[in-house]
């Protein structure tokens, strides 16, 4: 894991919260993916890539970032169980995805709270309403929407993550985890 504090980090940062998967958890979106892929066509998002994003910073520079770490380990919120039993596709992204039939509470306290850190530390973030979604196809086709799979994810922890751009697509580094316990 990088130290978001470390000298040697770039300046600034392309930074995003996120609920990271196990590997179990992850094998199972990929599954869920790939069944997408068979309806909607698009490009599957990498095993490696999946994750659910809580707020995204977008550009950070490193000072705003070691500044903002304080306010995130004060940041208390339970751990729980997330039932993701819903695809979608958004036709103005053409971003297939798997998401909550039924909102989960704790899942929205988390982002609220994080998001409520984030205000406080000053931190600018894109404050669209929080729609908990794992994007797991990008330039999709869309069509009718196929009932899925349910994946049950333990959320026992979050991540801040630095996103890089490589040739083969979009890299994550997670730079620090916080329980929730
Ligand atoms: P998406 O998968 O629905 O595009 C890294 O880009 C993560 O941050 C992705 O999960 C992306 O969601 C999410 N994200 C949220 N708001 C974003 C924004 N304004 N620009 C880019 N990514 C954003």
């Amino acid at each position: 894991m990088a130290d978001a504090t470390d000298p040697a980090q770039p300046q600034t940062q392309r930074l995003f919260f996120a609920l990271w998967p196990d590997d179990a958890t992850r094998d199972a979106l990929n599954r869920t993916g790939k069944w997408l892929h068979q309806h909607w066509g698009g490009r599957r998002m990498r095993a490696d890539t999946l994750h659910l994003t809580l707020a995204f910073l977008g550009n950070i520079p490193a000072e705003t970032c070691a500044a903002m770490l304080p306010r995130i380990d004060a940041l208390r919120a339970d751990a729980f169980d997330l039932v993701l039993d819903q695809a979608g596709f958004w036709s103005h992204n053409r971003i297939g995805w798997l998401g909550c039939r039924d909102a989960s509470v704790p899942l929205a306290a988390l982002a609220e709270r994080l998001r409520d850190g984030l205000r406080l530390a000053g931190v600018p973030f894109d404050a669209k309403p929080f729609v908990p979604h794992v994007t797991l196809l990008r330039n999709a086709a869309g069509g009718p929407v196929p009932s899925c799979t349910p994946v049950r994810w333990q959320a026992g922890d979050f991540v801040l993550i630095a996103s890089r751009t490589g040739t083969d697509g979009a890299h994550y580094d997670i730079l620090r985890r916080w329980p929730l316990t």
